[in-house]
């Protein structure tokens, strides 16, 4: 114990001498193993937890660092970016959350709301999920500091807006986040009986693509214009029908997810500073190509809620009909596990296992075209997760 605190205090310490411009990443253990020959020396680790270290380094850095985990190891990711050094630390220490929000139940599973959700999971059409992504992969890039990814987070607040002009319990606003210039976008349906319980359906509104980002073009068709194109379909579907949610419903775009999940972090922080009641959370991340044979969706196991996974399950042999199973992304890769972080129920139905991953994301190949022409794949996920807000906010 005392070798513990030892090493912490001495860990915090050092935090007070970092030198400006230091920032610092949660990475996993065995990636920071195999990439660690390839960086530079002056990237120190400050911190070794049970699966994850801290390591503190420059931004240029990390541009290496993402490079390296890419290049060498043909994955991506695997790391998460903090503003300090405790930050990190807790991120890494703070097992409790994690562990409450990967176990605990949060919401009653079962499936009740046939007569007013099949309905409406009947009236997703591939089209118009077809047309947003052609629309959003148009935007040159959606990078997090370029002025189209700044134009395309206002393009879907616009659009989702339109939608809900003729309802006066619904708003949208834009998010805005201190450090960089894109907001994250928020929908919220406020709820009739229990407006105090939330129902989140989220994803990533950025692009990336290549080492540095910045205004090279990254169309990001199926990462992640798939994912906001199926949000908005199942925006068009409530907003076309007279359903009056119970609970409060919220729909997300969140800026900056592939510079280490910044948007969703600072929302679901915040969500947490207040002690919301959030009830459940699902992430939209990479729903356009359909990459395994023998499962049309696929759960991540890892950083997500195990009932709330199973509940999904549920949901699919109900409502969409097709073949589902669980695979793993061995890191926080997306949105959901700032949730997970946070103590909140999270789950990310995907389109593929971490096998089978379409290989043209963060690049300028990513687009409708490489991903098979069409948003049939799309239209299972847009009706799972119509099924799932009619389900659990009513
Ligand atoms: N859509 C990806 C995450 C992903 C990729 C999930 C492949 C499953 C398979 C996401 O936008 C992304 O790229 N995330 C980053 C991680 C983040 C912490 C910077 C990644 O995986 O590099
Ligand atoms: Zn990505």
């Amino acid at each position: 114990m005392k070798k513990i605190l030892g090493l912490v205090a001495l860990t915090l310490s050092a935090a007070t001498m970092a030198s400006p411009g230091s920032q610092w990443l949660t990475v996993d253990n065995q990636i920071l193993a195999k990439i660690r020959p390839n960086l530079n020396k002056s990237v120190q680790t400050v911190f070794t937890g049970e699966g994850a270290s801290v390591v503190k380094l420059s931004a240029q850095e990390i541009e290496k660092l993402s490079h390296v985990i890419h290049h060498d190891l043909h994955r991506c990711g695997g790391f998460i970016q903090h503003s300090s050094e405790a930050e990190a630390i807790e991120a890494i220490t703070s097992q409790g959350e994690m562990h409450f929000a990967k176990r605990a139940i949060f919401a009653d599973y079962t499936i009740d709301q046939q007569g007013v959700a099949a309905p409406m999971v009947s009236q997703v059409a591939e089209k118009t999920i077809r047309d947003m992504i052609l629309k959003l992969s148009d935007f040159n890039t959606r990078f997090y500091k370029s002025e189209t990814g700044v134009k395309s987070s206002e393009f879907i607040r616009d659009t989702w807006a339109n939608l809900a002009k003729k309802r006066n319990d619904v708003k949208v606003e834009l998010y805005n986040h201190k450090s960089w210039p894109q907001a994250s976008i928020i929908m919220t349906i406020t709820g009739s009986e229990k407006p105090e319980e939330i129902v989140i359906v989220g994803g990533h509104a950025d692009s990336i693509a290549g080492m540095f980002g910045g205004n090279g073009r990254a169309p990001g068709a199926d990462d992640n214009a798939s994912g906001i194109a199926t949000i908005t379909e199942v925006i068009r579907i409530l907003m076309n029908s007279d359903f009056k949610p119970k609970r409060t419903i919220q729909f997300m775009g969140y800026a900056a997810e592939e510079v280490g999940l910044l948007g969703s972090k600072e929302i679901a922080q915040s969500y947490k500073q207040k002690s919301q009641k959030v009830i459940g959370v699902m992430q939209l991340d990479m729903t356009l190509k359909k990459g395994t044979v023998d499962k049309d969706i696929v759960m991540m196991a890892d950083y997500t809620n195990g009932a709330q996974n199973e509940f999904l399950g549920r949901l699919i042999d109900e409502y969409v009909k097709v073949s589902w199973g669980y695979s793993r992304c061995g890191y926080g890769c997306s949105d959901h596990a700032s949730w997970t972080a946070n103590g909140f129920p999270a789950s990310i139905p995907f389109e593929s296992t971490m096998e089978d991953i379409n290989r043209s994301i963060h690049t300028a190949k990513d687009t409708l075209e490489s991903a098979g022409g069409d948003a049939k794949h799309a239209a299972k996920f847009a009706k799972l997760a119509t099924a799932f807000v009619v389900e659990l906010a009513n």
